[in-house]
């Protein structure tokens, strides 16, 4: 079986280093009958959007059975567990405690702090309350006070028990995929809609930190943002230029005015029409001092000139070798990302709070060989190690993920898991994959 191979002086070796798995509340939670409906119920049930035409009323039955899963992250190992709350699980709609609700969660957290395993909590994970999004959603500035309501609940209703907080997950697929591209919930398009949304999105983490600093100021808080590399197709000034607004656009713009108040350049290049509403003082409420950041990281793309008027680059499909999703397998996109960051910004202590691969997996008697999994996260280890050698302050790893799950718009058809899900019977395997982190984690010193 394959093993995750690190020197023996790695810095990934030692005991300091934080590892953990990570989860989202939609992906695995299932048990949609006992919670208000969210953006992506609605989503599945439109025709055409998720790939297989599956939903997340079941997904890994986790509400069910979550004492199992637990009992998953502490023969794997893992410091700490990375999970998301679901906002239509705790809240009633006229913005009530749902305490039930809130219940399940605070069960969870009890046991992991019971088991030693630490909790970072995401806040949001893309299941905003479909009631929300019938008032307009993320393009709604109200939406973002109402999740400041939600943060507030859930800081007093969890007191004591979290180790950390993100705010939101990935801002950029919430807001581009989902209000520009409309491949994710709600489905809406446009790029005033993207970019309006991503405003309240960002105004909603800067009104987040404001509650957590005042009422959850002991634990490690911060935002959690994907990053995809963009690398120029040739060296030619025009595609070197493009490659640089694609990273303005989909990379910059949610880390710039987190971390300095500001959007990039190319927000002054976009038609009046297309630029969102700022209001006074929202910049000011956005830049917040983060405890740390979390760095989502899975491929990098490549781009050139843009081919119409009116776009600012041309992006390429993934090359090889990719995975089952057909991501462009690069790790050395994780080693520049971090040092690109980390001489441009004054970066808080940072945690890659996602990394992982769906890969082809081989069954058999019982086993599952998923090699090129076990292949993917010794690589970007390496590249990791590689960036904190030159100085880059990352203190934790989270695989993504700790169980198969509902991949969005892939539905069930792509697996991420260190576990493997028999969705039929609710049947957990721990993968090859998972043993080789298992494997890693108590080979520590
Ligand atoms: C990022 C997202 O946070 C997570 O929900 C998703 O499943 C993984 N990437 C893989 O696409």
């Amino acid at each position: 079986m394959k093993q995750i191979e690190l020197g023996p002086e790695s810095p990934l070796r030692k005991k300091r280093f934080l590892y953990g798995v990570a989860t989202a509340s939609f992906q695995i939670e299932g048990s949609a009958d006992t919670r208000l409906p969210c953006i992506w119920d609605t989503f599945c049930r439109q025709p055409g959007n998720i790939s297989d035409g599956s939903n997340g009323d079941i997904a890994c039955d986790h509400v069910r059975l979550w004492q199992q899963d637990l009992t998953l992250l502490t023969t794997l190992r893992v410091d700490a567990y990375r999970f998301s709350v679901s906002w239509p699980r705790v809240m009633h709609q006229n913005g009530e405690i749902n305490e039930q609700g809130m219940a399940f969660y605070v069960r969870l957290l009890n046991a992991l702090n019971q088991l030693g395993i630490k909790p970072f909590v995401t806040l949001y994970h893309w299941d905003l309350p479909q009631h929300l999004e019938d008032a307009g959603g993320w393009l709604n500035r109200e939406t973002a006070y109402q999740y400041q309501r939600y943060v507030e609940a859930v800081c007093l209703a969890f007191r004591g028990k979290v180790y950390s907080y993100a705010t939101f997950n990935e801002p950029f697929c919430s807001a581009h995929l989902g209000y520009e591209l409309g491949v994710h919930a709600p489905g809406k398009t446009g790029r005033r809609n993207g970019r309006q949304a991503a405003h309240h999105i960002l105004l909603a983490h800067g009104l987040g930190m404001q509650t957590l600093q005042r009422l959850s100021p002991d634990t490690l808080n911060g935002i959690v943002l994907n990053f995809t590399p963009c690398y120029s197709a040739t060296e030619s000034q025009d595609d070197i230029e493009a490659a640089e607004k694609a990273d303005q656009y989909i990379n910059q713009w949610y880390l710039m005015p987190v971390m300095e108040g500001c959007y990039p350049e190319i927000y002054r290049q976009l038609p009046p029409s297309e630029r969102p509403d700022v209001l006074a003082g929202d910049m000011d409420i956005i830049c917040q001092p983060l405890d740390f950041l979390g760095i989502n990281f899975y491929t990098r793309l490549t781009y050139s000139a843009p081919l119409s008027p009116g776009e600012f680059y041309t992006e390429h499909e993934h090359r090889f070798p990719q995975t089952d999703i057909g991501w462009e397998i690069y790790p050395e996109a994780l080693t520049d990302l971090l040092l690109t960051l980390n001489l441009r910004y004054r970066l808080p202590p940072v945690y890659i709070t996602e990394n992982g691969a769906a890969v082809e997996e081989c069954f058999e008697q019982g086993e599952i060989d998923d090699s090129q999994r076990t292949a993917y996260f010794e690589q970007h280890l390496l590249a990791l190690e590689a960036a904190m050698a030159q100085g880059v302050d990352v203190q934790g790893y989270f695989a993504w993920s700790l169980l198969d799950n509902f991949e969005w718009a892939e539905g069930f058809s792509k697996r991420f898991g260190l576990v493997y899900v028999d969705y039929a019977s609710q049947q957990r395997i721990i993968k090859h994959s998972g043993k080789a982190y298992q494997a890693l984690l108590s080979s520590r010193v």
